[in-house]
């Protein structure tokens, strides 16, 4: 059984309740007690997790002597278990690992459960976790925290209800564009790859969203999402990840869902700088979406890949404004100025602070 390669005593981690309901808790529990597993279980890790849970986490780890942990859930429940792995033998606050101020140790092992096709948590070693004290939402990375094994059956998700199935899309393709939009030559290989893994989400994420039992939808979805994430696609290339931070602030002071905030910031996104990077443009609005581009001018890049953008949200029933999501205004140099204070221009694709501000203000 894949729980014997995390230890003697394993912690459940698990989400709502969408794992009682969907009877997925009971079967493990029993394949469990089958083979003779001790386990101890923690209910409770929400969406956007926070370092606050986690904390709590941690000293049940310690208490009841965890030597592994068992996230059965989406991206949130998995980030958490590793947010709880990576701090049990850190004797600080397990914050002090999002902030970056203590260096690499020896996490607990981790194996995942997957629920959702989302995030590809389930394939790589990153957490990210909130802070709702100081309205942070960071990523941290460790080589330790890839899942010692991730169990990944498609019909496992088919009670993810549309809208989380939407978002979860909208993830998968984010995390394409955030390494597509490079500048580098010779990249034919990347490129194929990427640009199936956006072809087959795009196909498939409205077929999921009608028939949320099809098995070859849920199926392609389940593999876009380890496949965009796990270091494959962006291989020898540097990857933008501006849109992801600005997602982070929005979580981070709005409450949105990630997928949400993705859908909002990136069509804005794209229109800003699509005639800066117009040869990349012009293969994503072509390879990925079958729209010509010919007699095109790179100024006329950026609509196009926004309108493509909208149509596709359209289509799954999800918005592309900040507004379907937040009914309170948006605090938005509040956002950019706390973005700067974390990440420099460098960082962000090279925009500057107005342009952020643009780019949010594009997307209200
Ligand atoms: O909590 P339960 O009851 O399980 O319900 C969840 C939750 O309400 C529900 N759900 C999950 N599987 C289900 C289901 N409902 C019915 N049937 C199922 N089979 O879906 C809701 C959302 O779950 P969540 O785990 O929050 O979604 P997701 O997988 O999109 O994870 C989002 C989190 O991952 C982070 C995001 O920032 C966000 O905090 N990310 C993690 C990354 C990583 N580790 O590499 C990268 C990403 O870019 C992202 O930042
Ligand atoms: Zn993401």
């Amino acid at each position: 059984m894949a729980a014997a390669h995390l230890g003697g005593k394993v912690l459940l981690l698990l989400g709502g309740a969408s794992a009682r309901k969907s009877g997925l808790h009971s079967r493990v529990a029993g394949s469990m007690a089958k083979a003779g597993v001790t386990y101890e279980e923690l209910w409770g890790v929400a969406p956007n997790p926070s370092i606050v849970f986690a904390r709590d986490g941690v000293r049940l780890c310690r208490e009841k002597g965890i030597s592994g942990i068992l996230a059965i859930g989406g991206g949130s429940v998995i980030d958490c278990a590793k947010a709880i792995a990576a701090a049990v033998r850190h004797e600080g606050d397990p914050w002090d690992l999002f902030e970056k101020k203590i260096k690499p140790h020896n996490p607990l092992p981790l194996g995942a459960l997957l629920t959702l096709a989302a995030t590809g948590s389930e394939s790589n070693g990153n957490s990210v976790m909130s802070n709702p004290k100081t309205e942070q939402k960071f990523a941290y990375y460790h080589p330790g925290l890839y899942p010692a094994f991730s169990i990944l059956d498609p019909e496992l998700t088919y009670t993810v209800p549309p809208d989380q199935t939407a978002f979860g899309a909208v993830d998968i393709l984010s995390h394409v564009y955030e390494q597509f939009f490079h500048g580098l030559e010779g990249t034919d290989l990347q490129d194929g790859m990427a640009i199936s893994i956006m072809r087959a989400v795009i196909k498939y994420a409205p077929v999921a969203v009608a028939e949320p039992d099809n098995y070859i939808a849920r199926a392609n979805l389940m593999w876009g999402s380890s496949l965009a994430l796990n270091g494959l696609i962006g291989a020898g290339t540097v990857g933008d990840w501006t849109c992801h931070m600005l997602e982070h602030e929005l979580s981070a002071k709005h409450g949105l869902a990630h997928g949400a905030g993705l859908a909002v910031v990136f069509p804005s996104w794209m229109r800003h700088v699509a005639s800066r990077k117009e040869g990349r443009f012009r293969l994503f609005l072509e390879k990925v979406w079958d729209i010509s581009t010919a007699g095109k001018s790179a100024q006329e890049l950026g609509p196009m890949a926004q309108e493509a953008l909208n149509g596709f949200h359209g289509a799954l029933g999800i918005g592309s404004r900040i507004g379907d999501y937040c009914q309170e205004k948006p605090r938005i140099t509040s956002m950019v100025d706390s973005l700067l204070s974390y990440k420099s221009p460098e960082n962000l694709g090279g925009l500057t602070r107005n342009e952020l501000i643009s780019i949010y203000e594009g997307a209200v």
